[in-house]
């Protein structure tokens, strides 16, 4: 029979916020709109349980996790009334300067950081998901060394190199423990659209010369990416959309710069030059607005329950249709349509 999936969360965010009220959303309402799945291997999205809450911020460490997404500086809408949970946050590791961008913002809780791995044990938590702020790798590090010495499995959601570091792979591989990772791919966020947008004129022929897609934001994560992870996320996005076109082309992917007024908004821009029948040529200039932090939820209700299906069968290491369906920097990149087939063929 079939039972909840424990989830323990470093990271109470925006897309924390969005993933919760989110799991209680599709929990209450029994409706799929939104969702890539509705069932995965039996598990619905309400059946994620939220069993550990690790942060290091002033205004969320001590708070019930209910109260603790609304805190400063989190944005993320208020899409449902998220019910006590009974989950109080604590205090995470924090080895990461926190100069300059997002990370000056938080207010560091004057606490000594408990010991994640035995929080895991006693909570029982089947997975960790790593959701702290980017640029904050050496303690993405901690986590996932956490995760290993609990028997937890690890989702790194950041842009830190987890799945991508080899000693790190290899070490889960040994555990007998899942890993899923780098970098979440948002279900309508900038780089899935941009590829899903290049694969369709590559599919019907078109010649791609020139493209872009650059976006501004206003969440916290966004003045992160503005100095700390900016030169890192354009590798990690421009290299993700690139794999998916057979030849070379002139690419820049990457976010721009920081608007606060936009507050969890996002607005993203894409264009395209190439040539079509008999050399015509055609320009195409898109923008997108989207909200930042629920864009994260329907991927992680995915990646959350193949990671549990991955731990019930005992999958060791990288698994790579769930880092090549969800996450910019997997172990192999194939073309979209693929990694769904093969995410549905080992969630199935
Ligand atoms: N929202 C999306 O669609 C999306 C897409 C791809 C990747 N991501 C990644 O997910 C992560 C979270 O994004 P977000 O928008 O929720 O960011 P956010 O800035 O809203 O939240 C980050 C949280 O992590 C906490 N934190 C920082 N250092 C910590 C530590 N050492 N231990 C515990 N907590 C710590 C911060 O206090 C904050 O509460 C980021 O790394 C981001 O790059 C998000």
């Amino acid at each position: 029979m079939l039972t909840e999936i424990r989830v323990a969360i470093a990271g109470i965010g925006n897309s924390t916020s969005s993933l919760l009220q989110g799991v209680q959303y599709y929990a209450e309402n029994g409706n799929s709109i939104g969702l890539l799945h509705e069932k995965l291997g039996g598990y619905t999205a309400g059946d994620i349980k939220l069993v550990a809450a690790f942060d290091i911020d002033k205004n969320k460490i001590g708070k019930d996790v209910s109260e603790a997404i609304h805190a400063e500086p989190n944005k993320a809408p208020k899409m449902v009334e998220l019910k006590k949970t009974g989950i109080v946050v604590q205090m995470g590791p924090h080895p990461d300067s926190l100069n300059g961008n997002t990370m000056s913002q938080i207010v560091l809780a004057k606490k000594e950081p408990v010991d994640i791995a035995e929080v895991l044990k006693e909570t029982k938590a089947d997975l960790l998901l790593n959701l702290i702020s980017g640029g904050a790798d050496k303690a993405s590090r901690l986590y996932a060394e956490a995760a290993l010495k609990a028997g937890c499995g690890f989702i790194n959601a950041t842009p830190a190199g987890i799945v991508n570091d080899i000693s790190m792979a290899s070490a889960f591989k040994r555990a007998g423990l899942p890993l899923a990772g780098d970098d979440l791919m948002s279900q309508m966020g900038a780089t899935a659209v941009h590829i899903g947008l290049l694969e369709f004129l590559d599919s019907r022929g078109v010649h791609i010369d020139e493209s872009y897609q650059l976006d501004v934001g206003g969440g916290s994560e966004s003045i992160n990416t503005l100095e700390k992870t900016r030169d890192i996320k354009r590798t990690i996005k421009t290299d993700a959309v690139k794999k998916h076109i057979p030849y070379d082309f002139e690419l820049v992917s990457g976010s721009a710069d920081f608007v606060d007024f936009l507050v969890n908004g996002r607005d993203s821009f894409f264009f395209v030059k190439g040539k079509y029948f008999s050399g015509a040529e055609f320009t195409l200039d898109m923008k997108l607005s989207t909200e930042d932090s629920p864009n994260a939820g329907a991927v992680l209700v995915d990646v959350i329950r193949g990671m549990k299906i991955a731990k019930d069968k005992g999958t060791a290491g990288a698994v790579e249709p769930v880092c090549s369906y969800g996450f910019k920097r997997p172990p192999r990149r194939y073309m979209m349509t693929e990694t769904y087939k093969q995410f549905k063929e080992f969630t199935g």
